[in-house]
């Protein structure tokens, strides 16, 4: 409609004009006829006259150059009288042009007559009597010639004013018709762009509703590029709500199994929890049966247990950590880390086991002032494990080495790098996911094929990677990236560890007994029981416990004990708010307190030493650890008794 309107109006314009101008042309034809037609008539009396009058001088002077005028017609007549005859037929005169025909050949038998009776010298009468024939000949011919002259002229007449006629409406259509083009191309350009605009404005709003996640409104027009455009949207909208679909469905499967997951980690986080408990017990009294006087066979059934018990409590250890880190629980205290330092810690660890095997561990660090962002506990594990495997799976009498690097991008690297049976391709993509041995399963190594899965995912949780190198045959290569932390001065890279007994010792004039009383405060029985009967081994050491933390406040009030061991979850109060209490009362406020806990977290031993907690003892209880506090304390109340 937009196109056809003004193509539609010019054909009719261009149509109209045709017309015009055929008819226009069809009157200028009858004009230029009827012209043609008047002419002849015109030269043909010319002609006959010219040759009358040459006649009539000969018939008065005898003269016959005065016939020169009379012959040139005659050789002109024919050719005249057939141009008049075809001029007239075309203008349908054909009648009256036969007439003057008919006059002239009258008229020119009559000239001929009198030239025959003047060169005869016919008698003047005769002449006369020819003369005046010929006169009234030329006269009736003239009337002839001019009837039909006037007839053409006014035939021309009124073909010419229809030609000008014409031409003035030819005009008239040419400029109404360009007006009339310009118009309904203004008209279409109007309608063409307002549709475009309006199907344009459809697009952008089925855009939007796509955007919107809401249906498309599809109309299907002219098969058009705009309908194109639709139908691209629609194919959108299709493929949207296709991937919706998958999207719900995987979500769906997502939440099912973080779901799993979830209820997974939990109960792997329980279950160790529960099961350290009494793994705690059985190594505790292991270790008190290690320091009495057993038979050989006992001892060494003893030492059994113990290692099996320490390799249970690692173990459960690694699977805790595990689901902490699975379900992002992990708690963490980065702060700079001096690398060397670690490294030290762990070489020194590590040393009796390689020396076992005959392994040598060389150690390239040289930067001591080389700091990451780190949890110093967890960096430790990391490299307690990269070490351990690098011992476990070494050839005998092998080499490890231990460098550091600082990196372009602002980290440090640690590599632990061995020269044991190396690991494959398919190998490396295997090694850390949990439980995963390889061939160490059907060997004597001990291990659970976990280590390096936590160790990833402690990595990750330090902003860090862990990556392998590795070749068959020659050894692996396992490297350690961290942040890095501004250089740590060499003098403090090495934190001195403040003895615990240093800061348990009471001041010597706060000796009252001669006996050193421990109050414990403590849920667990088991616990209790061990240390009771640890304790009870010594003689310059008495202990009372209190199960509950509110009853343990109570007894210290009333038996102001020497020193209090504390647990940090009690049934009715936190560890923390029993140590606040002890501190707000006067007659507690500077008793010695110990904690001992299974939370090993930095943040927490951090937060209760900071607070003014004496020593932090971590569960498993190490006996010898204990000892050394207690040996300590009765050292400083009772003189003589370590
Ligand atoms: N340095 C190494 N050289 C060769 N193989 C190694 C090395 N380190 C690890 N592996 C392989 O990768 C496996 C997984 O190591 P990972 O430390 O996770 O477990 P593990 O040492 O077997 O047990 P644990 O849980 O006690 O660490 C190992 O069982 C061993 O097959
Ligand atoms: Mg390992």
């Amino acid at each position: 409609m937009v196109v056809a309107a003004p193509i539609l109006v010019l054909v009719l314009v261009v149509g109209l004009g045709l017309n015009l101008l055929a008819q226009e042309r069809s009157e200028r034809a009858a004009r230029i006829r009827a012209d043609a037609v008047s002419s002849s008539a015109q030269t043909i009396l010319v002609t006959a006259l010219n040759a009358e009058t040459g006649v009539r001088g000969y018939a008065a002077s005898k003269d016959p150059d005065f016939l020169q005028p009379y012959d040139r017609a005659l050789g002109q007549q024919s050719s005249q009288v057939q141009s008049l005859q075809a001029a007239a037929a075309a203008a349908s005169e054909s009648r009256q042009a036969d007439a003057i025909v008919t006059s002239l050949d009258v008229e020119f038998s009559r000239l001929d007559t009198l030239r025959e009776s003047v060169s005869k010298s016919s008698t003047p009468s005769a002449i006369d009597a020819e003369l005046q024939s010929g006169k009234q000949g030329m006269d009736t011919l003239r009337a002839q010639v001019e009837i039909l002259t006037a007839g053409e002229l006014a035939v021309s007449a009124s073909r010419n004013s229809s030609v000008a006629r014409l031409e003035g409406s030819i005009e008239a259509v040419d400029v109404s018709g360009l007006i009339l083009a310009l118009l309904a191309g203004l008209l279409g350009i109007l309608l063409f762009t307002s549709g475009i605009t309006r199907r344009l404005a459809r697009s952008v709003r089925n855009a939007e509703r796509l955007g919107r996640g809401e249906r498309i409104l599809f109309q299907q027009a002219g098969g058009d590029e705009f309908d194109g455009l639709d139908r691209a949207l629609r194919g959108a909208e299709l493929q949207l709500a296709q991937s919706s679909r998958e999207i719900s469905h995987s979500r769906d499967e997502t939440i099912e199994a973080l779901e799993a997951n979830r209820i997974k980690n939990d109960f792997m986080s329980r279950t160790s929890h529960e099961l350290r408990t009494p793994l705690n017990a059985i190594l505790g009294f292991s270790q008190l049966l290690e320091m009495s006087d057993l038979s050989e066979t006992d001892k060494d059934s003893n030492e059994q247990i113990l290692k099996a018990g320490r390799h249970l409590l690692a173990l459960i250890n690694d699977v805790l950590d595990l689901s902490r880190i699975e379900s992002k629980e992990v708690r963490l205290s980065l702060e700079p880390v001096s690398v060397v330092s670690i490294i030290s810690e762990v070489v020194d660890l590590m040393h009796p086991l390689a020396a076992d095997r005959g392994i040598r561990i060389v150690q390239r660090c040289g930067a001591q002032e080389l700091a990451a962002v780190a949890d110093r506990q967890r960096l430790k594990q990391i490299l307690l494990n990269f070490t351990s495997n690098a011992i476990k799976y070494n050839r005998e009498d092998g080499e490890i080495g231990i460098e550091c690097h600082t990196t372009d991008d602002g980290s440090v690297t640690i590599s632990v790098s061995d020269t044991g049976h190396g690991l494959s391709t398919s190998d490396l993509t295997k090694i850390f996911s949990p439980f995963e041995r390889l061939h160490a399963v059907q060997s004597d190594v001990e291990g659970a094929g976990i280590g390096l899965t936590v160790s990833a995912g402690l990595a990750a949780a330090m902003s860090g990677a862990i990556t392998v190198k590795s070749k068959l045959g020659e050894g692996s290569t396992f490297i350690l990236q961290l942040p890095r932390a501004p250089d740590i001065p060499a003098d403090i890279a090495t934190p001195a560890v403040a003895s615990p007994l240093e800061r348990a010792v009471p001041e010597a004039g706060d000796a009252k007994t001669t006996v050193l009383r421990v109050l414990y405060i403590e849920d667990n029985a088991v616990n209790v029981r061990l240390v009771e009967k640890f304790v009870s081994s010594r003689p310059a050491t008495t202990m009372e416990s209190a199960r509950l933390g509110q009853q343990g406040v109570e007894l210290a009030r009333e038996h102001h004990p020497d020193v209090i061991f504390l647990d940090l979850h009690l049934p009715d109060l936190t560890g923390d708010e029993v140590f606040e209490q002890l501190r707000a009362d006067p007659r507690t406020a500077l008793i010695p307190v110990v904690m001992i806990s299974a939370d090993a977290t930095p943040a927490s031993v951090t937060r209760l030493l900071s607070r003014g907690v004496t020593a932090y003892l971590t569960k498993p209880i190490n006996l010898a650890e204990l000892d050394d506090l207690l040996c300590g304390l009765e050292a400083a109340l009772v003189p003589g008794a370590a």
